[in-house]
């Protein structure tokens, strides 16, 4: 007993110095916060921004829920007549479209920088792991977004994502063989893509993912607030900025300059003028499956592997790296900041390279277009 007791105190320190809920007072949340002067000064801007854009795609979000219908017959028609004919409508589709893909960049930028920070070191095991979880779920709203339209391309693209899940379970060991296809009947909610499918990701995105996601970003700007900033460098310049009001009046400025260009762009440019396919078309069952079908440009990291690697490769990868992900506190302990900058620079090196290129880099290995 004594030694469960010691255990259960142990165990409450630990969560008490990650979480120090008796500093939790608005003079040390808000009054007191110091944010550090440094040249990487301008990454503490990239978590308010993800904020931002988190922000503009819950307000969009609600307005499209007045029209948008949520079945197999009347989605892609709901969303022609929110373009076409409501008023401002094409405005606030576009929004939500730009805005999305902003988010995503914005969450990939800050979570790449705060790595490089280290400021995923004890005690802030907790603000990492939560972004962690954030950002699955920012790639899962892309992914329930996308399905949403019941477009062509929109249909055929989930099917092809569903089944490469489903393919994963012929990788795994025994029981765990199973957990795929599972979890691929679950996602689907039937043996094939339809108003079941349809159903569940329109739940998940519009109220499963908002939820979760509020719930994790709560405590996750609960415990960046209750620790401060980190310090950001291995040669802290002695310099810093009071919180409130300097740093959070830039990051105000920073939130409306972002608008401006977000309004301008989603203004005059629509978000399918990228697409090389006619998104206007709505899904026929009968309909030829179209030429290569690409996901949103944020899944092309595992897009082009999937296309040029053998599957279980690309498996073992993604699985690495999301281990990775969660156990960064623990692996990268004692890895020096100048050496989490080199693992940074490779990691963003990897994705831009593959993102812009990979379509080149597929035709350059296979010939043809993806
Ligand atoms: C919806 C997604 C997210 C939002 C809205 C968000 C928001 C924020 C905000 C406002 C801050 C304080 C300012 C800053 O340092 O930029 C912050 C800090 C932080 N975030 Fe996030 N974040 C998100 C996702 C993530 C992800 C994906 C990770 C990493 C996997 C992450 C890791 C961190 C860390 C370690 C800090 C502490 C920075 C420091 O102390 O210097 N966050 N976040």
């Amino acid at each position: 007993m004594p030694e469960q007791k010691k255990g259960l105190a142990r165990m409450l320190k630990s969560l008490g110095e990650r979480l120090p809920m008796d500093k939790f007072d608005f003079k040390h949340l808000v009054m007191e916060k110091e944010v550090p002067v440094h040249k990487m000064s301008w990454a503490y801007y990239l978590g308010g921004l993800t904020l931002f854009f988190f922000l503009v795609q819950v307000v969009t979000g609600i307005f499209l829920l007045f029209y948008y219908e949520p079945t197999v017959s009347d989605a892609h028609a709901s969303v022609e007549f929110i373009t076409r004919y409501v008023k401002n409508g094409f405005f606030i589709r576009n929004l939500h479209a730009w805005a999305s893909s902003c988010m995503i960049l914005c969450l990939m930028a800050h979570a790449i920088t705060t790595f490089a920070m280290k400021a995923f070191a004890r005690p802030r095991e907790i603000i990492w792991s939560s972004g962690a979880l954030l950002l699955l779920l920012g790639f899962t709203f892309g992914f329930t977004g996308y399905l949403l339209p019941w477009h062509q391309i929109a249909v055929n693209a989930t099917k092809v994502m569903l089944q490469s899940i489903d393919r994963s379970g012929q990788y795994l060991p025994g029981v765990l063989a199973g957990v795929p296809h599972y979890l691929t009947q679950l996602i689907q909610g039937g043996p094939m893509i339809g108003q079941a499918t349809l159903s569940r990701f329109y739940a998940l995105h519009v109220v499963i993912l908002p939820l979760l996601v509020a719930g994790i970003l709560g405590l996750h700007l609960l415990a960046v607030q209750l620790h401060g900033m980190s310090q950001g460098t291995d040669k802290p310049t002695g310099k810093s900025e009071k919180f409130f009001p300097f740093f959070i009046l830039k990051d105000l400025i920073v939130w409306g300059v972002a608008f401006f260009i977000i309004f301008i762009i989603a203004s005059c440019l629509p978000f399918e003028s990228f697409s090389p396919f006619p998104l206007f078309q709505p899904f026929n069952a009968l309909g030829a499956t179209p030429e290569g079908i690409k996901p949103e440009w944020y899944f092309y990291f595992t897009y082009y592997p999937l296309e040029l690697l053998p599957f279980w490769l690309v498996m073992i990868g993604l699985t690495a790296t999301g281990v990775v992900l969660f156990l960064t506190p623990r692996i990268f302990k004692n890895t020096s900041r100048p050496m989490l900058a080199v693992i940074a620079w490779l990691i963003t090196a990897y994705l831009v390279i593959i993102t812009l290129f990979g379509s080149f880099i597929y035709a350059l290995v296979k010939g043809g277009h993806p």
